[in-house]
């Protein structure tokens, strides 16, 4: 069993990356890490990073200067002066949904390479988001192909997911729930024993084979997935209803402590990088091992519908949206992060467009994102108040704090025609409904 701090490697500069490598690092563990992006390794040897994320960048560059972390365009490097190798590269979707495991082999193949010319025996952990078996049955493989060296003698293998969310992944990072390890013994004693050094106090760990520690990721995923679904689904039997509202239903429930509270905000749906990849691929792997899945079904179902209740509350307020001001509220696919990757506004946009409406939208920090995107079929406002200013309707799509210090007479003094709908219940329907004409997700119809 090792006593002294292993030296710890990643491949892969990406979200869980960098945010994992300066983690370990601010701990004042030696970490190298590969990345193909000679811009991003540049970058991180100065001491900065490029995503946004709270208290990422004082520890990168707290980490940095103090020679803790470096970054290479050099795998061999890394490799061979670490002990430990995160796998970190993203999984991301092929075209029909399937995980697309490109950068997971790019990255066994370099880190074979480079265990060719290693006499002492190195852990190899996956962290991406990979299906059940692959850590065994491609990472383990094509390292023994390419390095000639037998793994769990020459080199061990563990599965390690992440749960880390976008906005909290450092402190996700720092007191997780629980750690999930799986591999061989040999190969989680020693990741086990790395973990004991980085935490002050171990969270509660599971040891398992690999497969069960890669599916626990998706599991994860999907169960959480199927817990916003299921209150949106809720939150449209509630607009049905003339006095119903999903946000007390949704405490009614989350009450009972075989429920809990969490995860069940009824809005326009979810996004980002993570869930609608692994619903994904959770859902083409179970129709290749011929599993049927339906809950993983609905679960996406209803999330493709829901950002149309936005569409439907405008064109009830509205009538024809052609040539009418809306103003969007919020672009990223969740607050505090400026990622907007698979993101409920999107979709809103690209049908509002459709129906020939003038789209004004502003976000504290996805705006560039968007014009990437939309160039100028989008007029962009300078802050909210710019927004809303002669629109005709305001939806709201990403709860920013900043949006909800928003006041009736704000809409009112500003908005050409106070239509206001709220698609992730920040405002208070009391108030709201009094004085404007205002619609919110799983709001029972008032007036
Ligand atoms: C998620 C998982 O939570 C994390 O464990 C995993 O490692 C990566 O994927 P993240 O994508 O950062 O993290 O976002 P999360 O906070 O989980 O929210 C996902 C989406 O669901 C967002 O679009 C969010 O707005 C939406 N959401 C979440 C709701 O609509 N209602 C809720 O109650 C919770």
């Amino acid at each position: 069993m090792q006593d002294k701090k292993p030296r710890i490697s990643f491949f892969g500069l990406g979200y869980v990356g960098i945010v994992t490598a300066a983690c370990f690092a601010s701990k004042g563990f030696k970490v190298l890490a590969y990345d193909i992006d000679e811009s991003k390794v540049n970058l991180l040897n100065e001491g900065k990073t490029i995503i946004y994320e709270p208290c990422l960048d004082d520890l990168v560059r707290y980490s940095v200067k103090n020679g803790f972390l470096k970054a290479s365009v050099d795998p061999n490097e890394v490799v061979l002066n670490s002990e430990i190798t995160f796998i970190t590269v993203g999984t991301p979707s092929k075209q029909d949904g399937s995980i697309d495991l490109r950068f997971v082999k790019d990255a066994a193949n370099l880190i074979g390479k480079a265990l060719k010319s290693k006499n002492s025996w190195h852990l190899v952990v996956v962290k991406s988001t990979v299906l059940p078996g692959t850590t065994n049955n491609v990472v383990k493989v094509t390292i023994e192909e390419i390095s000639g060296r037998k793994g769990e003698y020459d080199f061990g293998l563990c599965s390690n997911p992440e749960f880390l969310r976008e906005g909290s992944a450092v402190q996700d990072m720092l007191y997780p729930d629980r750690l999930i390890i799986g591999g061989s013994k040999k190969s989680t004693d020693y990741l086990l024993n790395f973990y004991k050094m980085f935490y002050e106090k171990l969270p509660e760990t599971i040891i398992t084979s690999a497969e069960n520690a890669e599916l626990i990721k998706y599991a994860n995923n999907a169960f959480l997935a199927m817990k916003v679904s299921f209150i949106n689904m809720i939150a449209r039997i509630c607009q049905k209803l003339p006095s119903s509202d999903v946000e007390i239903v949704a405490k009614g429930i989350g009450l009972d402590k075989r429920i809990g509270p969490l995860f069940l905000k009824a809005g326009v749906g979810w996004g980002g990088s993570c869930w609608p990849k692994d619903l994904n691929a959770l859902k083409r792997f179970a129709e290749e091992i011929k599993v049927d899945v339906p809950l993983i079904n609905a679960t996406i179902k209803v999330n493709e519908e829901q950002p149309l209740i936005a569409i439907e509350y405008a064109k009830e307020m509205l009538g024809n949206l052609k040539d009418r001001k809306i103003s969007i509220l919020g672009l990223s696919f969740k607050p505090n992060t400026d990622d907007i990757r698979e993101a409920v506004s999107i979709k809103i946009i690209n049908k509002l467009l459709d129906e020939g409406a003038l789209v004004v939208v502003y976000d504290p920090k996805a705006m560039e994102g968007i014009r990437r995107i939309f160039g100028n079929k989008l007029v962009y406002a300078k802050d909210a108040i710019d927004c809303i200013k002669n629109s005709e309707c305001a939806i709201l799509v990403t709860e920013w704090e900043e949006f909800k210090k928003l006041k009736p007479e704000d809409f009112l003094n500003n908005m050409k025609y106070p239509a206001l709908i709220d698609g992730r219940r920040v405002y208070n329907p009391e108030i709201y409904s009094s004085k404007l004409n205002f619609r919110a997700v799983g709001l029972g119809y008032r007036n």
